[in-house]
């Protein structure tokens, strides 16, 4: 890359938090044939070129393993040059110098280098002469009108500061990390308007977007030099409706705008919100909600999947997973895009990678981020509970760092690339050997941190009373969960290995040795919802059966309710419907009180919650410290839905053959799930009739369909089937949504 040539410059005493803008003049001189730059810096930078921003990608260069991995972008900025051209580029903290971040470590250099950018304008004149403008010390540099900004800061703008350029300083930084773009770019998606406006009980000017969504706001208005217009974001308002922010933690989440004379626009530059409503705590005089709005951010991907149903409830559901996967979908994984976290927890990104492949088209977007995981990984083996990581972060137990395997073999099933797994294979097989070398039991993981079943519900009150830390994790057994998820990644080794051709034998044996010494130790044990799921789902268990219908049991005794958390739960209503426990699956789904499915679509949620109760039946709040509004992981049901529900399989990895083996329930009229796989659009739709369920599917490969236990295979095209029998088909398909 060009760019190599270039050197890294910033401005001379500048504080870390300073956030300057880099300026080059040039005269075009001859006709350009073309205009290439290349561009990057530790933080987030945007790129102006003759008063016109250089591409669309927002908070470039994204987030990376930035000592390792730090992604050049590439522009083509021909259309933009004229005869005489002014460069700007301003550097802001973005997630390099995460300004009030807390638990990043102190000990992290990176959070106090100065703002630095390096840059490599590359023209090609008609003449085929090249001229190359490279950043160094005739760059010049200036405090920008972005006085204060951060991810979890927000921004502050004076736009009455004038700018005094002097000249930028070389500066000594490494170059051999610096990768070329891999990750799709986040985009400005849709544009929400705001559907009310209001003054709460407390007197607070309070704009209502109707959905929870990550972004940020973008204003028109006239104005006075010097007037202020400053913006609070929120996710949800308080039992008696008023703003509330605590939830957000020390993340101020707020937009300081002073205006400069006359009518302006504007939208914050280097920082992203996580908000339903927004406060205005002042305004330029006559501001109305009409001159603000707001502008959806998340990766480019292309939607692929769609479910819908005769339930509305059901239905707002289903938008608020997709919603929320939209929401932490935004360069890489969150857990949450509002509270002073945002980060890349492995966990939140295993349990929902299933069904986040069944909505988008997600290969670009996790090739980057398992890049990551690879550059992450220790050299003994140990994999981060967070990607990027943070200095201050451990390894992640059983289910948070076990996504080094869950997800690529995820991606290899939805999409049948088997890239994903040669990619991963040596990471996976490091993060398996390293189990053992910390482990206090042979053949088990044991003895080591985990977060359990985090947020889970089976605690006792009295469970672990003195740490609220360790009574978010419910009551499941650490050293039984951490051992499933071994057998579970060293079996996923085993299956990656077969089909990359490697000797796997070892690892059969250690499977077995696995599962045998996992029955010896917990075959008694296994007393919670999610112990019991785990046994299930990773075939742990002599007894199957049995152990399902104990599993079935134990939830009715509780009045249909799970217990399950983060690790359970994804997989709790597909064990249910393995063992024939469909029912209780449904119910579970369907259930309107808290814990149910349906119980924050109740309280009016747009997006998924972290906990269960985020918002109680009296509508006090579960907690401030750990409550986002915008959580994916029990999301993750969606899959349930498309591949039992509607029943959307894939019988060869990528669907490339598929298997359709719908689950109905009486208790939705109609349900239908699309999905566009990388073979075409399959779609599966059932409808309760008079005269029983009439089956609408279409398919473009062969595909094995099973209904109430009966199968046929049928090749590729649509079909009608009404009580057992196929009443019409069209071998030309139809791809009707
Ligand atoms: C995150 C979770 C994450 C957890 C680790 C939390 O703060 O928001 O979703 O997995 O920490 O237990």
């Amino acid at each position: 890359m060009l760019i190599q040539n270039a050197s890294w410059i910033t401005m001379e005493g500048a504080a870390s938090t300073a956030v300057p803008v880099f300026r080059k003049q040039f005269t075009g001189g001859k006709p350009v044939r073309s205009a290439a730059l290349e561009v990057t810096c530790d933080g987030v930078y945007e790129a102006v070129l003759n008063g016109r921003r250089v591409g669309d990608f927002i908070l470039a260069p994204g987030w990376t393993e930035y000592r390792r991995r730090l992604q050049v972008q590439s522009y083509d900025v021909t259309d933009l040059l004229g005869e005489d051209n002014t460069l700007e580029i301003t550097v802001a903290n973005g997630w390099f110098r995460r300004t009030n971040a807390p638990w990043t470590g102190t000990e992290n250099p990176d959070e106090f280098l100065p703002a630095m950018l390096i840059a490599a304008l590359h023209l090609i004149r008609d003449d085929g002469s090249e001229e190359f403008i490279l950043t160094d010390d005739t760059w010049e540099v200036s405090e920008s009108t972005v006085t204060l900004s951060g991810i979890f800061i927000g921004e502050d703008v004076d736009m009455t500061r004038m700018p005094c350029f002097e000249p930028a300083r070389i500066c000594d930084f490494p170059k051999d990390n610096l990768i070329p773009q891999e990750g799709p770019e986040v985009h400005e998606q849709e544009t929400v308007f705001p559907c009310a406006s209001f003054r709460t009980p407390r007197g607070e000017w309070v704009i209502d977007f109707g959905q929870n969504l990550t972004g940020y706001m973008v204003f028109e208005t006239e104005a006075r030099a010097g007037e202020k217009l400053s913006v609070s974001t929120a996710e949800v308002l308080d039992r008696e409706g008023n703003f509330y922010t605590a939830n957000y933690r020390s993340a101020r989440s707020q937009l300081h705008y002073i205006c400069r004379e006359g009518r302006q626009y504007y939208k914050p530059r280097f920082t992203f919100f996580g908000f339903r409503y927004l406060r205005i705590d002042e305004a330029p005089e006559g501001f109305t909600a009409d001159q603000i709005h707001a502008v959806v951010l998340h990766s480019e991907m292309k939607r692929t999947g769609w479910l819908n149903s005769s339930d509305p409830m059901l239905n707002q559901l289903f938008s608020n997973i997709v919603w929320s996967q939209k929401g932490n979908y935004l360069d890489i994984p969150t857990d949450c895009p509002q509270r002073d976290e945002r980060y890349g927890w492995t966990g939140d990104g295993q349990i929902f990678c299933r069904t986040a492949t069944l909505q988008y088209d997600v290969r670009q977007f996790f090739r980057k981020w398992l890049a990551d995981m690879r550059a992450a990984q220790h050299d003994n083996g140990w994999v981060p509970e967070v990607i990027p990581s943070l200095t201050a972060y451990k390894p992640g137990g059983g289910a948070w760092s076990d996504a080094v395997t869950i997800i690529p073999w995820q991606l290899y099933q939805t999409y049948g690339d088997i890239s994903f797994l040669s990619d991963m294979y040596d990471a996976m097989e490091k993060w398996i050997e390293y189990i053992p070398t910390v482990s206090t039991a042979k053949d088990l993981w044991t003895g080591c941190w985990t977060y359990g079943d985090w947020l889970a519900l089976d605690a006792p009150e009295d469970y672990h009373p003195a740490t609220i830390e360790l009574a978010k994790r419910g009551y499941s057994n650490d050293d039984l969960i951490c051992s499933a998820f071994y057998a579970n990644s060293v079996h996923i080794v085993i299956m990656a290995g077969r089909i990359l051709h490697r000797d796997v034998r070892a690892y059969e044996a250690l499977h077995s040795r696995i599962t045998a010494a996992f029955r010896e130790r917990f075959g008694g044990q296994l007393n919670t919802q999610t112990e019991k799921v785990l046994a299930l789902h990773f075939n742990l268990t002599d007894q199957p059966q049995a152990l399902a219908d104990a599993l079935a049991d134990q939830i009715l005794a509780c009045g249909t309710k799970l217990q399950t958390g983060l690790v359970g739960t994804p997989y709790l209503l597909h064990e249910l419907s393995r063992y024939g426990h469909s029912d209780i699956a449904w119910s579970l789904l369907l259930r309107k009180e808290y814990p149910g499915w349906l119980y924050s679509v109740s309280k009016g949620a747009t997006t998924m919650w972290e906990h269960w109760d985020g918002i109680k039946p009296d509508g006090t709040f579960w907690d401030d410290d750990m409550n986002s509004y915008n959580h994916y992981a029990y999301g993750s049901v969606g899959d349930w839905v498309f591949s039992t529900a509607c029943g959307i399989q894939p019988a060869e990895p990528g669907f490339a053959r598929a298997r359709i083996a719908p689950q109905p329930d009486p208790r939705v009229k109609h349900m239908s799930a699309v999905l566009d796989s990388v073979h075409g659009r399959i779609r599966s739709f059932w409808k309760y009739t008079g005269n029983g369920i009439r089956y609408e599917i279409d398919t473009p490969v062969q595909t094995e369909i099973v209904l109430d236990g009966q199968s046929r295979v049928v090749e590729k095209g649509s079909y009608v089937l009404f009580g057992g029998q196929e009443i019409r088909r069209n071998p030309a398909g139809n791809n009707a949504v």
